[in-house]
């Protein structure tokens, strides 16, 4: 199983969204992290063959994403998916069945079997619009798995979820991931760290890195340092390294940052995370905060 992006981008007008991206992708769970803008979603909905590359191709096991069989085998639960508040759960299900051309009797069988998977079974009667943010996109994944795709696509899924409802999802992600290519959209970092097998790290269009959380933060390990100091040292600090973090404790800030030589006197060396790597990557575009 390989989902094959060679050399994709994406112009909108005269602006760049994904520039020649390359991706092989096979069974497991592929977290895509970046910023607002990075062009997440651009790069997703050509995976899904609702937007057209301005350049490069996208196949998987062979097929073009322009063929009916790539269709057949590919979910895809869009960032701003339209749910009908006045169906119930098991309507809406009904409902994407048929679109999806699945017979009544598969849809009422597929129907019961993916609401007990995503923990919807007791409310598969109730009105979508009784729902919170995690029970919608719940469902959301639900329907996306009525054709039992080999190939997953959710653009932020976990967007609006309370930290229970995070978990949850993780675990049935995991699930998902053990037969087929999951591909999800996110840019809050614990989430992709705690479910993605491997990492794609995306900025200004750009791929900056893929692999696994080992292999990505890789580039700051043993980096990392904390340092509690006065405010103005840590002025003079912020011109010198890139700042990761930046957190008042009284009248003194607590620092974290990186940095390539000899530390500053003072300096606790301490584990980077992908959190580190993320910021390091996009504090630019955040501002030292
Ligand atoms: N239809 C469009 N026309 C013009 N520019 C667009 C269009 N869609 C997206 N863009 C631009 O392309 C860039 C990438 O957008 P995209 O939606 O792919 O990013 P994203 O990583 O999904 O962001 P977010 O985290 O906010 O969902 C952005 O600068 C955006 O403004
Ligand atoms: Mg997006």
């Amino acid at each position: 199983m390989e989902l094959t992006v060679d050399r994709v981008s994406k112009l909108y007008k005269n602006k760049i969204a994904v520039d020649r991206v390359s991706l092989r992708l096979h069974e497991g769970v592929y977290g895509l992290l970046g910023e607002n803008g990075a062009g997440k979603t651009s790069l997703i909905r050509m995976v899904c063959g609702v937007l057209k590359p301005s350049s490069g191709s996208i196949s998987f096991d062979g097929l073009d994403v322009g063929d009916e069989e790539y269709r057949a085998a590919l979910g895809y639960l869009p960032q701003d998916f339209g749910y009908y508040p006045e169906f119930s759960a098991q309507d809406f299900m009904y409902y994407m069945a048929s679109l999806k051309g699945l017979t009544k009797p598969v849809a009422r069988a597929k129907t019961r079997e993916l609401l007990e998977l995503v923990s919807l079974s007791d409310v598969a009667k109730k009105k979508i619009r009784t729902f919170s943010g995690g029970m919608k996109q719940r469902l959301g994944i639900a329907q996306t798995l009525l054709n039992d795709p080999k190939l997953l696509v959710l653009d932020e899924p976990t967007a609006g979820l309370d930290p229970k409802e995070r978990i949850r999802f993780r675990n049935l992600i995991a699930r998902l991931g053990q037969n087929r290519i999951v591909l999800l959209s996110t840019h809050i970092v614990s989430d992709v760290e705690h479910i993605a097998g491997t990492i794609l790290l995306m900025k200004k269009g750009k791929m900056l890195h893929q692999g696994s959380l080992e292999d990505i933060t890789q580039v700051i390990r043993g980096k990392v340092y904390q340092c509690l100091m006065e405010n103005h040292e840590a002025q003079e600090l912020t011109r010198l390294y890139p700042i990761i973090n930046y957190r008042s404790q009284g009248e003194k800030v607590l620092l974290r940052f990186v940095c390539q030589g000899d530390p500053p006197a003072g300096a606790v060396k301490v584990t980077a995370g992908l959190e580190d790597l993320y910021l390091y990557y996009f504090s630019e575009a955040e501002g030292h905060e």
